[in-house]
């Protein structure tokens, strides 16, 4: 598999670079809040003063401040895959947005192997790289075009990235012949696999990855799966991942926190989560009480991930807290 991967040890080569110590945590977010200004519901807005002033708070509602990311505390050790999973607009990819420098978070601190996305913005974006469920592209140039525009931004040489795309989107299934296509013409699924070889041509010691297997076919989910996977095991790249996938999210993660409404309501691992639903669910038995979740289960007590997912968004759960200093 992937010899291009193997050939050098390239973490140590960017952690050098950059001038990291190996026994940094290779993230610390610290209380990060970040907020954002959204309409105000029809419920809370002021009276109109006669109709047109109505028609216009249809059109333009007053706004409010919107928490997006409340007091998130999080710490990941190197070689480490942690899962965030939660609603839509529960705050996952605001919390990657922050720690990526591309927003500035309102309260609290990010550290990136040491160093502060908002202070040290080119170091952390030479030890990171995002995928993103909407990557941004050239859309007229073609995928070999935006892979070496990624490259050169990193100085990562144009023939060594090349090889190296190739390798991965091979790995991906996607064929050779594309990647002289304009992005326009590729499929979304194939903007994805650019979109995942794009963040590793680079070597990214920590990767986070916003989505990155959706939109995917079965075949090509378990292609990126089995290359975080590889990715971690031979380069120890530390990986934030994101997804709807709670089999995807079991399967890769040791750590997975459930976000709601921009709090971590819960964080562990898959089976400490799924025991917390158990105890539950006994709690309930024991007093009578019977929720849907309980009548949907499949009857043999097992608990899966999305029984996790449902049960604990809407709670608070104490050890969510467990890691932060
Ligand atoms: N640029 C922005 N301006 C205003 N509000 C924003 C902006 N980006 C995100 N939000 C709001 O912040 C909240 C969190 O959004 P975010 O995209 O982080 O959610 P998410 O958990 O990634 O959701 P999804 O699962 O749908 O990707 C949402 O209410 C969203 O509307
Ligand atoms: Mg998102």
């Amino acid at each position: 598999m992937m010899d291009a991967l193997r050939e050098t040890n390239l973490t140590d080569a960017v952690m050098d670079l950059v001038d990291v110590e190996a026994a940094t945590d290779a993230l610390h977010c610290r209380g990060v809040t970040k907020h954002f200004s959204a309409s105000l519901d029809k419920k809370d807005r002021p009276p109109a003063k006669n109709r047109l002033h109505g028609l216009w708070q249809r059109i333009v509602p007053p706004r409010r401040r919107k928490l997006a990311v409340d007091n998130v505390s999080l710490k990941l050790k190197r070689g480490e895959i942690f899962g965030v999973v939660g609603h839509n607009g529960s705050g996952k990819s605001t919390l990657i947005r922050m720690i990526s420098t591309l927003l500035t978070p309102d309260a609290g601190t990010i550290n990136v192997f040491g160093y502060d996305p908002q202070r040290d913005p080119y170091k952390v974006q030479r030890l990171i790289n995002r995928v993103s469920v909407d990557a941004a592209f050239f859309k007229k140039l073609s995928a070999n075009e935006n892979l070496l525009y990624a490259a050169r931004l990193y100085c990562v040489e144009d023939k060594y990235a090349l090889n190296r795309a190739e390798e991965i989107l091979k790995l991906l299934g996607l064929e050779e012949g594309r990647l002289t296509d304009s992005l326009q013409e590729l499929s979304r699924g194939m903007q994805q696999k650019v979109a995942v070889a794009r963040a590793l041509l680079t070597s990214p010691v920590l990767l986070l990855l916003d989505e990155p297997t959706t939109g995917l076919d079965p075949k090509s989910k378990r292609d990126v799966q089995d290359f975080i996977l590889e990715l971690q095991r031979i380069h120890d790249a530390t990986v934030l991942l994101t997804s709807h996938d709670m089999d995807e999210v079991e399967r890769l993660c040791g750590r997975i926190a459930l976000m709601n409404e921009g709090r971590f309501v819960a964080r562990g691992t898959a089976e400490e989560l799924k025991k917390r639903v158990r105890e539950r669910r006994a709690e309930r038995a024991a007093s009578g009480e019977t929720a849907d979740a309980d009548k949907r289960s499949n009857g043999n007590g097992e608990v899966t991930m999305e029984d996790v997912f449902i049960e604990l968004t809407g709670s608070e759960w104490l050890s969510a807290e467990e890691d932060v200093d």
